[in-house]
């Protein structure tokens, strides 16, 4: 099963749902970049979106989920709710020369109700054509590090525990997903402290 990204069982976080501090085109993580070099030594950029990169990050994102079963190909619009919404805290893009090739993007969770300064990663794509070279790690790990700069306490995953378990990712019984398979609903401690207890919930983008 490789199914990232939160159910869409008609959760919802209520109304009042707070804008993320730094989310936006304009976000004070706006002229973060990093260049790296990835599988077989191929240059790449990693930054923070612009408004310019919109329609191929919706592109990549559907591209890299057209054949994920467990995927309704909502992922595009998720990633469009959550930037309309201002729950676009993180959206780093990686790039190689004029061409984008995949997409990270982390929001804000709920847990039990209450915002906490946790977060969620996903989607997360990578153009197919360039799957396996090591730009989704690179992705994640520059968004978990830019996570950690901005004092999140931690971030949560759903997704496939054999993927996720190199970045830091572990199960935890503290932390609960309605719907989900446990293994497969993950946390990773950045500033946090301790771990919150409870129920977690996504952005309000993720259920439609
Ligand atoms: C998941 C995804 C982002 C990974 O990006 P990537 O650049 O191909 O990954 P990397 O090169 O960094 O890592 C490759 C590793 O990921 C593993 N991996 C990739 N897809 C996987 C999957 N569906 N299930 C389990 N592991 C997977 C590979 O086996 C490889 O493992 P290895 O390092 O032990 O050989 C990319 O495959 C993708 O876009 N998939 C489709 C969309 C999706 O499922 N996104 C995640 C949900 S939000």
């Amino acid at each position: 099963m490789w199914h990232v990204g939160p159910s869409r069982a008609g959760q919802s976080l209520g109304p009042g749902f707070p804008q993320a501090a730094g989310a936006g085109f304009g976000a004070s993580s706006a002229n973060w970049s990093a260049p790296l070099y990835v599988g077989y030594g191929l240059p790449m950029h990693i930054r923070q979106e612009r408004e310019s990169d919109c329609s191929a990050i919706a592109e990549v994102t559907a591209q890299a989920f057209a054949n994920v079963t467990h995927s309704d190909h909502t992922e595009p619009d998720i990633i469009k709710r959550l930037r309309e919404a201002g729950d676009l805290l993180v959206s780093l893009v990686a790039i190689d020369g004029d061409h984008l090739l995949g997409h990270v993007a982390f929001s804000p969770i709920v847990i039990n109700k209450q915002h906490c300064k946790w977060y969620g990663l996903g989607p997360v794509s990578v153009r197919p054509d360039r799957h396996g070279q090591g730009i989704g790690s690179a992705l994640i790990r520059a968004g978990l590090a830019q996570l950690s700069s901005l004092e999140a306490g931690g971030c949560v995953v759903l997704g496939d525990p054999v993927y996720y378990r190199r970045f830091g990712f572990e199960q935890d019984d503290r932390l609960r997903y309605e719907g989900a398979p446990p293994e497969y609903f993950m946390r990773l401690t950045l500033n946090a402290q301790q771990v919150p207890s409870g129920s977690v919930a996504y952005a309000p983008a993720f259920t439609g």
